[in-house]
């Protein structure tokens, strides 16, 4: 058994800050390139329409805009830590003002409320408590406008009786292998892992979502090693079809 993983706001932040530079290339050689696949997956399930105004919480380096913005107008991007913003400003760039870079908490953005049409986070949700789950879902449903869409995905433990015990293994030595490969820091990318076998998956958000008057509906992806929640804002607004 492992001591609980620490979630409070200093020790995630330095730890992405510590991640920054290599979390893109850890991410994509160690799960052979499945992140991008489900980062893709994540933006899809939002339904993001043209001219939509679309929220990118926990956004690390901006990993997600590309896909985004081939439909959205714009993109209002969030996080915490020093070095993803350092890097998303870099990033910025290529985007000609189509993308605001917020270095905020997520679950207490200036955003305004009912401003977005769409919420998008791939993989920000594993290092956040359970009572950080219930803020957020209530952030979400503040900045939403009413019938604006969320997309949320996150890796997650895979169940069942081959793929469980590889995809922990894997979680546990081959990501800090690569990481120490690439970063000389074992230890970041092995809190990852543990952060990920603390987290589950997506439906221990569930709840949390229908409670801020959200309409999740989850899903699973390659065996469980991904989950994702992904709905609209209940109220008078537009249902997209
Ligand atoms: C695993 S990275 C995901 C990056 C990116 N979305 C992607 O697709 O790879 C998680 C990011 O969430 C940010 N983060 C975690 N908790 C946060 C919080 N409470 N407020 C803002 N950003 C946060 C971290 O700084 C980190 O950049």
């Amino acid at each position: 058994m492992h001591d609980p993983v620490p979630y409070d706001d200093a020790y995630v932040r330095n730890l992405f800050d510590r991640m920054g530079t290599t979390y893109d290339l850890v991410n994509h050689v160690s799960s052979f390139g499945f992140c991008r696949w489900w980062r893709s997956t994540c933006v899809d399930l939002a339904e993001v329409r043209h001219g939509d105004l679309v929220c990118d919480l926990m956004a690390g380096g901006g990993e997600c805009w590309g896909l985004i913005l081939r439909r959205a107008r714009s993109v209002v991007s969030i996080d915490f830590s020093e070095v993803m913003i350092g890097r998303q400003r870099r990033h910025q760039t290529r985007f000609g003002g189509r993308v605001e870079v917020r270095c905020e908490n997520a679950m207490a953005s200036s955003i305004p409320d009912q401003s977005v049409d769409v919420v998008v986070c791939a993989y920000g949700l594993k290092t956040l408590s359970p009572e950080s789950l219930a803020l957020l879902a209530r952030e979400v449903a503040r900045i939403l406008k009413p019938g604006g869409r969320f997309s949320f995905i996150e890796v997650s433990s895979a169940a069942g009786w081959w793929a469980g015990p590889l995809y922990r293994f894997y979680l546990a030595k081959v990501i800090p292998v690569v990481g120490k490969l690439c970063l000389g820091d074992i230890e970041c990318y092995r809190m990852l892992g543990r952060y990920t076998e603390a987290f589950g998956s997506c439906a221990g958000v569930v709840p949390h979502f229908e409670a801020a008057g959200l309409e999740p509906e989850m899903r699973s992806h390659f065996f469980g090693c991904a989950t994702s929640i992904a709905g609209r804002k209940a109220g008078p607004g537009p249902r997209r079809e």
